[in-house]
């Protein structure tokens, strides 16, 4: 099977890159993304690379045929010769690269998703035999707070809440365009929000709920003197040294779901399905939403002295409580929607891989920092320190 993949450089994308470099072939990867062919490679390797878990085989990398391109140019910036080194043979087009800012300028976002989802099916067209697979998000729903949704549905009646949504929907409907066109077959993937517990090597992409930990710790330290920080890392000051409030239901839920499951299942959809016509659309969700409670016992456990409280509205919020709001409101506003997300196309297509157990407070308090367990009490938790500046929101 000789692959393309974009954004093998991101979170999602180099864990696909890792289970289809572990696929026991010698067959070419083409990898396509932004830099020159060698910066590609180099950024490439080490997103894959783990000290931990080694990528299969020594010689692995060599498999790897880096492309310079980008989404928002014509062509994605392809010279001509090289789109036929990259088509010929291909049998399987991933296409996960995408700008995923929840607060990202509009018309960069449409560039990136939709255009560059234009993109990649043009090339697509000139790899006949190439299953194309478009990584989306369960977020296309993009408004509808209740009932369930099904795999096939795909409108946008309720609105969006960001244009990232809008922009991924948007993408979903070339897809469904281009098949109709050409007759050709896609599957489109749509994960729901993607953790893990694993340590995310620093510089490299990191998952949503990290990334949110990681800012509120920034903007806690900022708004804390040293007294208080020491007491908010300690157990002996339980709940008291800071009380702060985020904006959510405290009643709500989110459907996170474990990378390692979603790469996993993914890789079987396409092992799945061979040859048809048209779009078969995949919910890589978890069969069980998280309470926001727990991701609020996950927050105490981690730093004993806060006391955290989730409510709709925060009148006369604090510097701190402001910082806050200003970065999470669109990740909040996912607590107040009930919808669940149906998942027979999904269970049909993995070929009884187990569903992943419910997260529970340990799970969060690691992806939140996977090196939580090995700090001592009181100090700061390696990695993350009082200088390491607030990340972006995903
Ligand atoms: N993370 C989640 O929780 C989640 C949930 C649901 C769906 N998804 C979907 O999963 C996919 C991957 O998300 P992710 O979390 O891996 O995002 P990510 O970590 O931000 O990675 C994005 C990837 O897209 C590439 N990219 C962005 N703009 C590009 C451009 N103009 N040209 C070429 N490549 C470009 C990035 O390359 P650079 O390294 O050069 O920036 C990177 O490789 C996306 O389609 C997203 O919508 C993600």
């Amino acid at each position: 099977m000789t692959v393309l993949l974009t954004g093998a450089t991101g979170f999602l994308g180099c864990r696909i890159l890792r289970a289809l470099l572990a696929d026991g072939t010698d067959e070419p990867l083409h990898v396509l993304g932004r830099g020159t062919p060698a910066e590609l490679r180099d950024r490439v390797e080490a997103a894959v690379s783990r000290p931990e878990i080694p990528v299969a085989g020594p010689g692995a990398f060599r498999r790897l045929h880096c492309h310079s391109a980008d989404l928002t140019r014509p062509g994605l910036g392809l010279e001509p010769g090289e789109r036929s080194r990259i088509t010929d043979g291909l049998t399987a087009v991933w296409h996960c690269a995408a700008q995923i800012s929840l607060t990202g300028d509009p018309v960069t976002l449409y560039r990136t998703n939709v255009l560059g989802t234009r993109g990649v099916l043009e090339l697509a067209q000139d790899a006949p035999a190439a299953h194309v697979l478009h990584v989306s998000t369960a977020f296309v729903a993009g408004r509808r707070r209740d009932g369930r949704v099904g795999e096939d549905d795909l409108s946008d009646a309720h609105g969006f809440q960001i244009p990232y949504e809008e922009t991924k929907h948007t993408a979903e409907r070339l897809v469904h365009a281009w098949c109709r066109r050409t007759g050709r077959a896609a599957t489109i993937l749509r994960p729901s929000l993607l953790v893990t517990d694993r340590r995310v090597p620093d510089g490299l992409p990191d998952h949503p709920l990290g990334v949110l930990a990681r800012f509120v710790e920034n903007a806690l330290r900022r708004n804390s003197d040293d007294a208080t920080w020491a007491r908010i890392l300690r157990g002996e000051a339980h709940g008291t040294a800071m009380t702060f409030r985020i904006p959510g239901d405290p009643a709500g839920s989110l459907n996170l779901v474990q990378a390692d499951y979603a790469v996993e299942a993914m890789t079987r959809v396409l092992a799945h399905r061979t040859g048809g016509a048209g779009v078969h659309t995949v919910h890589v969700t978890h069969p069980q939403d998280t309470p926001v409670a727990l991701v609020k016992s996950a927050f105490e456990a981690r730093y004993p002295g806060t006391t955290v409280e989730i409510t709709p509205e925060i009148p006369d919020p604090t510097p701190l409580e402001a910082a806050v709001i200003a970065n999470t409101t669109h990740l909040s506003a996912y607590t107040t929607q009930h919808r669940t997300y149906d998942r027979t196309h999904l269970l049909q297509s993995v070929d009884g891989l187990p569903d992943p157990p419910p997260l529970d407070v340990a799970y969060l308090l690691r992806a939140m920092a996977p090196e939580a367990g090995a700090a001592p009490a009181g100090a700061p938790p390696g990695g993350l320190t009082a200088s390491t500046g607030p990340a972006p929101l995903p």
